[in-house]
């Protein structure tokens, strides 16, 4: 596997995920009760965006600027701040492991799954950084190996609460797109209350709506769509748009999904192709 995130770190779609993924945290936190976070495809944590790339520019580094409403994205800002304050390292981009851990509480708990030994490794030498910055909140364990397998494994969990994350490359292969499809299912048939959210690319429309309408197929129950696109979603040439499927939404997560999408498309300067868009695609309780 070839796959670095660093080359995409930051970058409009690592937002859109990165403000889901807390406010979904932020939703499953209105409960005193803790609950498992499951990232199953981790990455390294966190990346040097001292020299940005192109794609930081024209994604975090947009949003810094900008004067924002959506209490969603003003915490991932300040998520994100944290992290950079508590490593000492004011242009890191936090992952999404080390965005969860700085959200997460000490009755919460992380399991962090990456595949490539080398991401792996650097991700537990920011985990543990973390740690020593910041002692006392949610335990983490940081394991080298196969996400969708872990699930098995990590699911259901202990507490009877839980955050799946799925955020797997899709490069040079459909494979992911039925990983995640079996992985949900996997994840729902083990957990049916569980929160699941996996990532999906908008390159073209018709591979994005066929994805979305197999998963629903699939799992059944509550699923949310929602979708955020800066480009024409009928071009193959690159990445047109970022989306995440959503199952077991919390409360209010789709309306208020709604919201911030719109103005982050503003804020990322999107133009007469951008837009968003968040829609329930399944509300039945069985596949
Ligand atoms: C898009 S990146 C993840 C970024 C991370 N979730 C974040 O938000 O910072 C995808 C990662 O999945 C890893 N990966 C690929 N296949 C995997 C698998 N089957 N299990 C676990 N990790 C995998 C890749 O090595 C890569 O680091």
């Amino acid at each position: 596997m070839k796959y670095r995130h660093s080359f995409h770190a930051g970058n409009f779609a690592d937002v859109h995920k990165h403000v889901a993924l807390l406010a979904l945290i932020a939703a499953l936190e209105r409960k005193d009760k803790g609950f498992l976070y499951l990232d199953t495809h981790a990455g390294r944590g966190a990346y040097d965006l001292s020299s940005p790339t192109a794609e930081a520019a024209a994604g975090i580094a947009r949003l810094k600027v900008a004067a924002l409403e959506a209490p969603e994205l003003n915490d991932y800002l300040g998520q994100l701040g944290r992290v950079r304050a508590a490593l000492g390292h004011p242009h890191l981009y936090a992952g999404s492991p080390l965005l969860a851990l700085s959200a997460l509480r000490s009755q919460d708990r992380a399991v962090l799954v990456e595949f490539q030994g080398g991401e792996a490794h650097d991700l537990g030498v920011r985990v543990r950084e973390w740690r020593d910055a910041v002692p006392g909140g949610a335990p983490a364990q940081v394991e080298r190996g196969d996400g969708y397998a872990r699930l098995k494994a990590c699911l259901p969990p202990r507490e009877r609460r839980g955050l799946t994350f799925m955020d797997p490359p899709y490069e040079d292969t459909r494979d992911d797109y039925v990983l995640v499809r079996e992985g949900f299912a996997e994840a729902l048939r083990r957990f049916p209350t569980g929160v699941v959210c996996a990532w999906f690319p908008v390159k073209e429309e018709r591979v994005a709506r066929a994805f979305v309408a197999s998963v629903a197929a699939a799992v059944g129950g509550r699923l949310l769509a929602g979708e955020l696109w800066l480009f024409r979603r009928d071009s193959r040439v690159g990445l047109n748009g970022s989306g995440l499927l959503i199952a077991n939404p919390p409360h209010l997560i789709a309306e208020r999904m709604a919201a911030w999408q719109a103005e982050l498309v503003r804020a990322l300067g999107g133009g007469a192709d951008s837009g968003s868009s968040a829609v329930m695609v399944s509300e039945s309780n069985s596949p």
